[in-house]
């Protein structure tokens, strides 16, 4: 009997355990055995591993997390890859599905260095792999910023003051545009964008004389900030530029300001509809791919249609935000 194991590597993502249940269930249509690795990598190195059957993913659809844990740690190093290795034979698994963002990438990608075969599902709300539309995670977290979004507007509004929001998911720019786009946001700012300061102060101030007495202004984290702005506001380059921003737009226009970082409230709770879905979709690939003995891919979307990438593509590359979408979300500042 064929043996897989199914492991996440990373930060965690809602959906993660949608993949895990539809990985075991296809599995044992085709009677492949799966063996459900604890924490990453670091939990197969410590033997934290067992064999997952049906009722073990029996009520995990709807849960936030992973009921396998996860963990950061990439395996690079000569005697760390010896060992996945032997761990590999010793437990007879044929090869690894690995649940994750670009870090699950750069694992798998070194394990193939060491011929440990192994099929990628990507997960990780920061959506930015460049070998699918959707990574798992990324529409529940989303709704969180929306959701985060429309509350921040209500209070905005009542107290006419600038909000100032901060997102995870850079490089990208996919959480603070979407979400912008969706929460009604009337300034992104990405860290792959350059900030022109005048564009802000003026785009605000035109909101307040036009009758818009509040504005909510997204911040990606990892935005680096103009040293002008830095240097006028009397900052260091420590202070969070989300805070520099409420700061110098305090100075030019006299407005009252609030900061809120959105954290992990983005990155926890009930996976979307949508999630539960491709995550059990992208799983079922993985499994036909793992029946085929076609390891080395990743599995990925491009709309609504599974897809499946040769490791030999550019798997690492981050894929930013479509530009079309940061132009029509500036229509509606
Ligand atoms: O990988 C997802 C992500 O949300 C990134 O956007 C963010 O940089 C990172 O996790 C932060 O995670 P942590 O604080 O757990 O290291």
């Amino acid at each position: 009997m064929r043996r897989i194991g199914i492991l996440s590597v990373g930060n965690d993502c809602p959906g993660l355990n949608a993949a895990i249940r539809s990985a075991v269930v296809n599995s044992i249509e085709f009677e492949i055995e799966t063996m459900g690795i604890k924490d990453g990598f670091e939990g197969l190195m410590e033997d934290k591993l067992d064999v997952l059957v049906r009722n073990d993913v029996s009520g995990i659809l709807h849960l936030g997390g992973t009921i396998l844990g996860t963990s950061l740690f990439v395996p690079e190093k000569d005697e760390e890859l010896v060992e996945i290795k032997n761990k590999t034979i010793q437990y007879g698994i044929t090869g690894y599905v690995i649940l994750g963002g670009r870090n699950a990438v750069r694992s798998a990608l070194n394990l193939q260095r060491y011929g440990i075969p192994s099929i990628i599902v990507p997960a990780t709300i920061d959506n930015d792999l460049s070998f699918t539309d959707f990574s798992i995670g990324f529409i529940t977290a989303l709704e969180h910023v929306t959701e985060a979004l429309d509350v921040i507007h209500s209070t905005a509004e009542s107290h006419h003051r600038v909000m100032i929001v901060k997102t995870m998911g850079g490089p990208g720019g996919w959480l603070a545009t979407f979400g912008g786009l969706a929460g009604g946001a009337d300034f992104v700012i990405t860290s792959s964008d350059v900030l022109n300061p005048d564009e802000l102060v003026k785009t605000i101030k035109h909101r307040y004389e036009s009758g818009k007495r509040f504005s909510l202004v997204v911040i990606e984290e990892g935005v680096k900030l103009p040293e002008e702005i830095i240097d006028e506001c009397k900052c260091s380059y420590e202070t969070d530029p989300a805070q520099v921003i409420g700061i110098y737009i305090n100075k030019k226009l006299d407005i009252e300001w609030r900061y809120t970082n959105l954290g992990y409230t983005q990155r926890g709770g009930t996976p979307s509809s949508m999630d539960r879905i491709i995550a059990t979709q992208m799983s079922a690939k993985a499994i036909e791919l793992v029946k085929m003995g076609k390891f080395y891919h990743a599995v990925g979307m491009k709309g609504f249609i599974v897809t499946e990438v040769p490791y030999s593509d550019t798997l690492l590359n981050v894929r930013p935000v479509d530009y079309y979408i940061k132009q029509l979300a500036k229509l509606f500042y």
